[in-house]
C-alpha cells in the first residue's frame, strides 16, 4: 500500500477549504492518467494456478487488464495460466477476452470507460500463455521450471486461485522442484506464493497449513489475500482515522459506545451450496473479512506504513480480542421469505442441512483503549439489503440540556463508513429543527466518493496485484495473525461443551433472526436497520 500526499499541489492548495465539491469523471476517450506517485511494478512471470477458474475470470484479469490500463505493469511482464486439460493458448486467450468484454459492458464502473481497450486488451493478451498441467504431478512443476529459467530475471510469482485441497500439493511441488528458491542476484529474482482464502478451517488446520507453506517458503514469500483489504473503502479507513484531527481523540472507550461491523449480502449461496455446506457464514466471513475490519477500524496508530509497523499493530489487536464465548454468538439459517426459497431447497444442500446462512457476535477487546466497548459483528446471507459498512456509535451527551423539549430521547451520534456498495461516510448529529420552540432533530452530513474524485477502474484485486509485485505485504495476513484469528473464534466452531450452536431460522429478504436482536438488547443496544431512510427522509 503505497502512500502518497499530493505533491503537485501548492501550500495554498493543500491547505484551502476542500475544492473539490463538484462532481468530476473522466471522459470516455481520455487515457486516465497513472495514480499519482506510482511505478510500473518490476518484471515478473504471474503463474496462475486455476487459470479456468472463476477467480482469474471474474477477478484477476479484470484487475490485470485495469493495471495494464494504469501503465502499472513491466513491458516484460508474462503471465502463464496452469490448468488440467489440454487446450491452446489462443482459446483460453478468447474465453478470457469474451469475459471481459460481457463485464465490461456489465459493470461499467469497474473498467475504464465502460468498455475495453483495444490497445490495452492486446498489450494483456500478448503476455498471455497456456500450460496444460495437474496440479498434483511432478511434471507440471518440470515443466514450469524450464519456462520459468527462460524468463528475464527469473521474478515469479505463483498465484495459487484454487480450492484450499490444493494449496498444500502444488506448495510441496513448487518447493520440491526448487521453484520457490529465490536469486540473490542485485535484481532480486524473488519467488512469491500468493495464496486466497479460506486458509484453514479452524485454528488445528491453519497452524497445519502455516507450517506446511512455511518448510518450503519464508514467511516474507507468503502473501495471503483477504481481498476486503484490497478494497478504497476499506483502506481509507485507515485515511480516515490517521489524517484527521478529529477523530482519533474521540476513538476510545471513553466516548464510543459501541462499533457495529456489518457484511449484509442479498445474494443466496448462488450455487456455491457444495462449497458453503462445509463452511457456513462464521468461517467463511467472520475470522478473516469481518475481523479485518475489525482491525483497521481498532488497531493502535502505526509509527509508519511500513507493512511490518502497520502488521504488527493488527497483530496486537488480534491477540487483544476476548476468545468469542459460544452465548455471545448467534446462528441463522434462511428459510423461505419475500427474497425467495429457503437455504435447505437451494441445490447441493442437505435437505436437513445445519449450516449457518447467518451469523452475528459480541466481541470484546480487551486492551486500554477498547476495554468494555462491544464491538457487534454479523453477516448473512439473503437478507434485506446489501451494506457493508462500519458504524461508530458515540456516547450518550452527559447531561440532557434539553430535558423540558421533546428532545429528552436524542439520537445517538454515529459514524458510518460505507465500504459497499455505497462508498462514502456519513454522520448523524442533532441540530435545532426551525421554529419557535427549542426542538432538537436528527440530521446527516455525508460524503459520498462519487462527489469527489473522478470513478477509477476497480475490482478490488488491483491495489493486491500490484503490491505483491512490489513486495509491500502491509495488506495480506502474516501467519500469526491468521492463528490468532482463528484462536479467537476456535470455542465457537468446537464448543466444549453443549455442542453445536443453536440455529435460529429468519425470512430470506428479512434483517436476521430475531435472535441477534436479543444479542444487542441485553445491552441496550440494537442494530442499525439494514433497510433505511436517512434522518432528512431520504434512503
Ligand atoms: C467471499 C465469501 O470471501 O466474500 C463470499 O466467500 C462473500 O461468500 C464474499 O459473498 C463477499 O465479498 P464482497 O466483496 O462481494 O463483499
Amino acid at each position: 500500500m503505497s502512500t502518497t500526499s499530493n505533491p503537485a499541489a501548492s501550500p495554498d492548495q493543500r491547505s484551502a477549504a476542500p475544492a473539490l465539491s463538484c462532481k468530476v469523471s473522466a471522459s470516455p476517450h481520455d487515457p486516465l492518467p497513472s495514480p499519482a506517485g506510482k511505478k510500473p511494478a518490476p518484471p515478473c512471470t504471474l503463474v496462475i494456478f486455476g487459470a479456468g477458474g472463476d477467480l482469474t475470470q471474474r477477478l484477476l484479469m479484470p484487475a490485470l487488464y485495469n493495471l495494464a490500463v494504469d501503465g502499472l505493469l513491466d513491458d516484460s511482464m508474462k503471465i502463464i495460466g496452469v490448468n488440467h486439460g489440454e487446450r491452446e493458448t489462443r482459446e483460453w486467450t478468447d474465453e478470457l477476452h469474451a469475459s471481459l468484454q460481457q463485464f465490461a459492458a456489465d459493470k461499467a464502473s469497474t473498467f475504464h470507460a465502460g468498455k475495453l481497450d483495444d490497445n490495452a486488451w492486446s498489450w494483456v493478451a500478448q503476455r498471455l500463455e497456456y500450460m496444460a498441467g495437474e496440479f498434483e504431478l511432478d511434471d507440471t512443476f518440470a515443466k514450469l521450471k524450464q519456462k520459468l529459467d527462460q524468463s528475464k530475471g527469473g521474478n515469479a510469482i505463483f498465484y495459487l486461485a484454487v480450492g484450499p485441497r490444493f494449496f498444500k500439493p502444488i506448495t510441496e511441488r513448487l518447493g520440491k522442484a526448487g521453484l520457490l528458491k529465490e536469486g540473490d542476484g542485485a535484481n532480486g529474482g524473488f519467488r512469491r506464493l500468493v495464496i486466497e482464502k479460506p486458509f484453514g478451517a479452524d485454528l488445528a488446520s491453519a497452524r497445519d497449513l502455516n507450517a506446511h507453506i512455511l518448510s518450503y517458503a519464508q514467511e516474507s514469500q507468503v502473501y495471503r489475500i483477504d481481498h476486503f483489504l484490497g478494497k478504497d473503502t476499506v483502506q481509507s479507513i485507515l485515511a480516515v482515522r490517521f489524517a484527521n484531527a478529529f477523530f482519533e481523540p474521540l476513538w476510545r472507550r471513553e466516548y464510543i459506545d459501541c462499533v457495529q461491523i456489518t457484511a449484509a449480502e442479498t445474494i443466496g449461496v448462488e450455487g456455491r451450496g457444495k462449497f458453503y455446506e462445509q463452511t457456513g457464514a462464521f468461517r467463511d466471513m467472520v475470522p478473516n473479512h469481518l475481523f479485518q475490519l475489525l482491525g483497521v477500524v481498532a488497531m493502535e496508530p502505526p509509527n509508519s506504513f511500513d507493512a511490518e509497523a502497520v502488521r504488527n499493530k493488527k497483530a496486537d489487536l488480534f491477540n487483544a480480542i476476548q476468545p468469542l464465548a459460544p452465548h455471545d454468538v448467534v446462528f441463522g439459517q434462511y428459510e423461505k421469505g419475500p427474497a425467495g426459497v429457503g437455504y435447505r431447497e437451494e441445490p447441493n444442500v442437505a435437505p436437513g442441512s445445519k449450516t449457518e446462512t447467518y451469523a452475528a457476535a459480541r466481541v470484546f477487546i480487551e486492551n486500554w483503549r477498547w476495554a468494555g466497548v462491544p464491538f457487534y459483528l454479523r453477516t448473512g446471507k439473503r437478507l434485506a439489503a446489501r451494506h457493508t459498512e462500519i458504524s461508530v456509535q458515540l456516547k450518550a451527551v452527559p447531561f440532557l440540556l434539553f430535558r423540558d423539549t421533546q428532545a429528552d430521547a436524542l439520537t445517538p451520534n454515529v459514524l458510518t463508513i460505507s465500504i459497499d456498495p455505497a462508498h462514502g461516510t456519513s454522520f448523524d448529529f442533532n441540530v435545532k429543527t426551525p421554529g419557535p420552540v427549542m426542538e432538537v432533530g436528527p440530521v446527516r452530513s455525508s460524503f459520498d466518493y462519487g462527489d469527489f474524485f473522478a470513478e477509477r477502474a476497480n475490482v478490488g484485486y488491483e491495489t493486491l496485484l500490484y503490491d505483491c509485485m512490489l513486495g509491500d505485504a502491509t495488506l495480506f495476513q502474516r501467519s500469526d495473525s491468521i492463528e490468532t484469528c482463528w484462536c479467537a473464534v476456535d470455542d465457537v466452531l468446537h464448543p466444549k461443551r453443549g455442542g453445536a450452536l443453536p440455529l435460529h431460522g429468519y425470512a430470506a429478504g428479512s434483517d436476521g433472526p430475531a435472535e441477534a436482536d436479543a444479542l444487542l438488547a441485553r445491552d441496550g443496544h440494537a442494530w442499525r436497520p439494514l433497510q433505511r431512510k436517512a434522518p432528512g427522509g431520504k434512503s
